[in-house]
């Protein structure tokens, strides 16, 4: 799932192979975290140009001391509701940025008027918990309070609730892919541990435990975490959809 920079490698040729960015392209890429779909984008679209947005500045700093290509730009902004200009792009491509919308029926009506008529959305996202181990296997292991779960991840994952929202915000030819692989957390227990430690939902419920309780919620991670070793590192079943929607 990441790399020791944060950046997540996983699911990567798949999602790829279907975003069908040409040269030429103008391509926004919503959620561009670390850059790697952007700059991967930038190459497939030759003498186009790619727009990665995130609202993390602290990711698209990782994003810019990565990328030294001209034709790709970074916008520190909400997606949601920032003014793209009508039309500006050919393709818009999320790898798992777009499931935390407040509004997502408006959010991604914005992005569709950010599409030229006829252009594409190709994003990446989490199916539901229940079809993802580690998504599981995580509170499972920690315990805590319910409450303090973060289904966001997984928002999109219903196709019928996905299309609801993509078809009200305008969108068409809504189809869905099915994506299943193992989800890499690093070469070994300590790495995936300071990996696991990074995400939103594994902090906050070791927030709301006693101090006692979090130091044996951490050493049973530790020990999940080592069941989880295939020899080629920590490894979890994970599913995604692609979501292709005009
Ligand atoms: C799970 S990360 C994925 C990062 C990147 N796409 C990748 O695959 O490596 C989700 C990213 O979406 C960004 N994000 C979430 N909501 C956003 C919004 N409304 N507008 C722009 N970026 C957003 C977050 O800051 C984060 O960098």
């Amino acid at each position: 799932m990441f790399d020791y920079d944060g950046e997540m490698r996983f699911l990567q040729g798949r999602f790829r192979g279907a975003w069908g960015v040409r040269d030429g392209d103008r391509v926004l890429d919503v959620g561009c975290g670390g850059g790697q779909t952007t700059r991967e984008a930038a190459a497939d679209a030759g003498r186009g140009h790619v727009v990665g947005v995130d609202v993390s500045e602290r990711m698209l700093e990782h994003a810019r001391r990565r990328t030294a290509e001209e034709r790709i730009s970074y916008l520190l902004a909400d997606a949601a509701t920032y003014d793209f200009g009508e039309g500006s792009f050919d393709v818009c491509i999320s790898r798992f940025g777009v499931m935390f919308f407040d509004d997502p029926v408006g959010a991604f009506a914005n992005l569709r008027r950010a599409l030229r008529p006829g252009g594409r959305l190709v994003a990446m996202v989490w199916q539901a918990r229940a079809e993802n181990e580690w998504a599981q296997a995580i509170p499972a292991t920690i315990g805590g309070d319910a409450a303090a779960r973060d289904d966001s991840p997984f928002s999109l994952g219903d196709p019928d609730v996905a299309r609801g929202i993509l078809t009200s915000a305008g969108f068409g030819e809504v189809t869905f892919a099915a994506v299943r692989e193992r989800l890499y957390y690093g070469p070994d227990v300590e790495t995936a541990y300071e990996n696991l430690l990074q995400l939103r939902e594994p902090l906050a419920l070791l927030a709301g435990l006693s101090p006692a309780d979090a130091e044996r919620a951490r050493a049973d991670l530790r020990a999940m975490l080592a069941a989880h070793d295939r020899g080629d590192g920590i490894l979890f079943d994970s599913a995604a959809w692609i979501i292709t929607a005009k």
